[in-house]
C-alpha cells in the first residue's frame, strides 16, 4: 500500500478516461474521489464504479476539498479554460495531449499553474510507454554514442473511428497532425533527448467526407544534429501493428484477420450512435487485456555505434559486435508511468519529464507540420508563436 494516496477527480469521462481507467483503478497510489461530466449515464457508472461523487460540471467537482489533483480527459478545445479554473482551485493537472491547440493557451496554462504553485503534467502518451522510457535513458547514457536519425511509422484506421464533428475540423483541433502527431513527436523527442529546431511536413486529407488531415510525413531536425522521419496514416488499410506482433496501440492482441472494420461500420451505422456505444457507460466490452506494452508502431533509432528498435514487449539493441533483446516487464498495468510522474511530482516533489513546457514544446512541433505543410517550406520552431 503507498504511504500516501492522491486524490483525484476526472474532468471528462471520455475515451481518454476509460483508456487510462484500468491503470487509475489498479494503482494504489491513486484514488478517484469524484468525476465531471454533462453525460448522465457517464455520471451513473462513475458512481456505480467507483463509489464516488460524480458532478455534473467541472465547478462543482473545483469546489470539492477532497479532490487534490484532477485528470483532464474532456476534449482538446476544452482544456485551456478547464486547466485555468483548476489552479484557481488550487488543484494539480494532469492534461491529456494535445495540451492545448494554440502555443498561447499553453503558456497561459504553465504561467497559471507556477503562479498557484501547483503541478501541470501532460499525458498520458506514447512518450511514457517503457520501451520508450528505457530507450530514451540507454541513448541518454551515451552508450552507442550520439542519437543520429529515428524512424517511426505508424498506420491506423484512426480517421474512420466513431467521431464527432470538430473531430474532423482542423480549426477546432481536429485530425491526426493535433491527435496522433502529439504522441509520435512525444516518442522521438524522449529519444533524442534534444530541442527540435526545424520542420519539413507534407500532410494528407484524402477523403472529401472526412476533411481533415488523416495522414502526414515530416522531417525534424533537432539542435546537436539529429534527425527524424515521422511517417502517419490514419486511412485504415495498412496496418503497423503487424509490425510489433499483432499487439495493438494499448497492448491488447489484435486479430489480424480483421481488416476495414471500422469503415465497414461507418457505412452501416450512424456515426452518432457507434460514438454513442463506445462512449464510459454504454455498457461497452472491456478491451483485450494487455499481452504487451502500449506502443505507436515502428520506431527505429541509429545511434553513432548502434540501433534500436522498440518493440512491443522491450527493446532490441543492435550493437557493433552484439545484438541482444531486452525483455521488460509488464507489470499490472499499462499506464503506470503517468502514475508514477504524476506521484513522484505532487507527492515527491520530482520534477515532471512531461510538464508544461514539454507539452507546449510537442504542440509546437505539431503546428510547424500544419503550417510547413500549408506553406510548402522548412519551418523553424522559433517561427511558430501562435497557430492563429
Ligand atoms: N491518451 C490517449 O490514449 C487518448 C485516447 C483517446 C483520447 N484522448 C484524449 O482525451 C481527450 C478527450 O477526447 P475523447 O475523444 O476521449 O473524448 P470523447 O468524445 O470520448 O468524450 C468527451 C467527454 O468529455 C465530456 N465533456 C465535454 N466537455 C466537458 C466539460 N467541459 N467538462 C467535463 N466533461 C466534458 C463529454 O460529455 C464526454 O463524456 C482528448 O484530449 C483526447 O486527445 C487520449
Amino acid at each position: 500500500m503507498a504511504d500516501r494516496v492522491l486524490r483525484l477527480g476526472v474532468i471528462g469521462l471520455s475515451r481518454g478516461f476509460d483508456l487510462t481507467r484500468p491503470t487509475l483503478a489498479a494503482d494504489a497510489r491513486v484514488q478517484l474521489v469524484a468525476a465531471a461530466d454533462p453525460r448522465d449515464e457517464a455520471r451513473a457508472a462513475f458512481q456505480a464504479e467507483f463509489g464516488a461523487p460524480a458532478f455534473e460540471t467541472a465547478s462543482e467537482l473545483l469546489a470539492d476539498p477532497r479532490v487534490e489533483a484532477v485528470y483532464i480527459a474532456a476534449p482538446h478545445q476544452a482544456h485551456v479554460a478547464l486547466a485555468i479554473q483548476a489552479t484557481r482551485a488550487g488543484k494539480h493537472i494532469l492534461v491529456e495531449k494535445p495540451m492545448a491547440l494554440a502555443l498561447a493557451d499553453c503558456r497561459r496554462m504553465t504561467e497559471a499553474a507556477k503562479a498557484a504553485g501547483v503541478q501541470l503534467l501532460v499525458g498520458p502518451s506514447h512518450g511514457f510507454d517503457p520501451p520508450v522510457a528505457w530507450a530514451a535513458d540507454f541513448i541518454a547514457s551515451g552508450a552507442f554514442g550520439r542519437p543520429r536519425m529515428v524512424t517511426a511509422t505508424t498506420f491506423t484506421d484512426f480517421l474512420y473511428r466513431p467521431r464527432r464533428r470538430e473531430e474532423l475540423d482542423t480549426a477546432q483541433g481536429g485530425g491526426v497532425v493535433f491527435s496522433q502527431a502529439a504522441h509520435q513527436v512525444d516518442v522521438v523527442r524522449r529519444l533524442v533527448g534534444s530541442p527540435v529546431r526545424s520542420v519539413r511536413a507534407v500532410t494528407g486529407a484524402w477523403d472529401p467526407s472526412r476533411p481533415t488531415e488523416g495522414a502526414y510525413q515530416a522531417l525534424l531536425t533537432f539542435e546537436g544534429g539529429a534527425s527524424s522521419v515521422l511517417t502517419y496514416s490514419g486511412y485504415g488499410r495498412y496496418d503497423t501493428d503487424a509490425l510489433m506482433g499483432w499487439v495493438g496501440e494499448t497492448g491488447g492482441a489484435k486479430d489480424p484477420e480483421a481488416y476495414a472494420v471500422a469503415r465497414g461500420r461507418l457505412e452501416t451505422t450512424s456515426e452518432d450512435e457507434l460514438k454513442a456505444a463506445r462512449a464510459y457507460g454504454a455498457g461497452a466490452a472491456p478491451p483485450a487485456p494487455p499481452i504487451g506494452h502500449e506502443h505507436f508502431g515502428f520506431v527505429l533509432v541509429a545511434c553513432e555505434s548502434g540501433d534500436l528498435r522498440l518493440t512491443a514487449t522491450g527493446v532490441e539493441v543492435h550493437g557493433p559486435q552484439v545484438r541482444r533483446t531486452v525483455h521488460l516487464p509488464m507489470g499490472a498495468a499499462t499506464r503506470r508511468g503517468v502514475i508514477d510522474e504524476l506521484c513522484g511530482a505532487i507527492v515527491e516533489g520530482r520534477p515532471p519529464i512531461h510538464d508544461g513546457a514539454w507539452g507546449t514544446e510537442n504542440l509546437a512541433v505539431c503546428l510547424a507540420i500544419l503550417r510547413s505543410a500549408a506553406e510548402g517550406r522548412e519551418v523553424a520552431i522559433t517561427e511558430i508563436e501562435d497557430n492563429r
